[in-house]
């Protein structure tokens, strides 16, 4: 039997890409709510802080009435419970991703074998962005408008002027 289906999509989202935006979009269309979770990596250290994160993301998504945002720390799946959500949504980019995610997925099924991860394959137009290298062409001056939702692109450009 079909059930109505909560779903969570996490990620750094130092920053938002079009990316990203173009998989909670469609996210947003085929779950009855997604929450979004922006998380520590612990391999990574932010350009925006987490506060700075939060802000634009909800800007961006301000619009979509059935995604909600918020931070979380610790284990992927124990967010999923909190919220409780039964999909761990990703996209997938490119083979190298396919390799990643598959691994994370089956660890997650170890972890909790109740929540299920979907992947939603990115649009083509759209495989070549990361949110490293937004940060990285911007710092050299290149015009990453198309890459970013205009918001983020805004905060980009001040931050980029403000650490001059
Ligand atoms: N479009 C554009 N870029 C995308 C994308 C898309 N559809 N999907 C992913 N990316 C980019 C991200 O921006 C990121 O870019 P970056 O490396 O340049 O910053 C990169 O692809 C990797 O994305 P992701 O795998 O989502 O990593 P992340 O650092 O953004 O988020 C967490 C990682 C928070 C989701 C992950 O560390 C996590 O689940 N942590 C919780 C701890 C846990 O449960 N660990 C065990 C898991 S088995």
């Amino acid at each position: 039997m079909s059930q109505s289906l909560r779903a969570v999509y996490l990620g750094t989202f130092d920053p938002l890409t079009n990316g990203h935006f173009d998989i909670i979009e469609r996210g947003a269309f085929l779950f009855e709510h997604l929450v979004i979770g922006i998380g520590q990596n612990s391999k990574k250290t932010p350009f925006f802080s987490l506060d700075e994160r939060l802000e634009m993301l909800k800007q961006a998504c301000s619009l979509l009435e059935n995604v909600s945002i918020t931070t979380f720390n610790g284990l992927a799946v124990e967010f999923a419970r909190s919220c409780s959500a039964t999909v761990m949504l990703r996209g997938l980019r490119t083979e190298a991703d396919y390799v990643y995610e598959m691994q994370m997925a089956m660890m997650n099924r170890v972890l909790e074998e109740k929540i299920e991860t979907v992947f939603i394959p990115t649009r083509q137009d759209l495989s070549h962005i990361s949110s490293s290298l937004v940060k990285d062409v911007a710092q050299l001056g290149g015009d990453v408008s198309c890459l970013v939702p205009k918001n983020v692109y805004q905060r980009l450009r001040q931050k980029l002027t403000d650490s001059l």
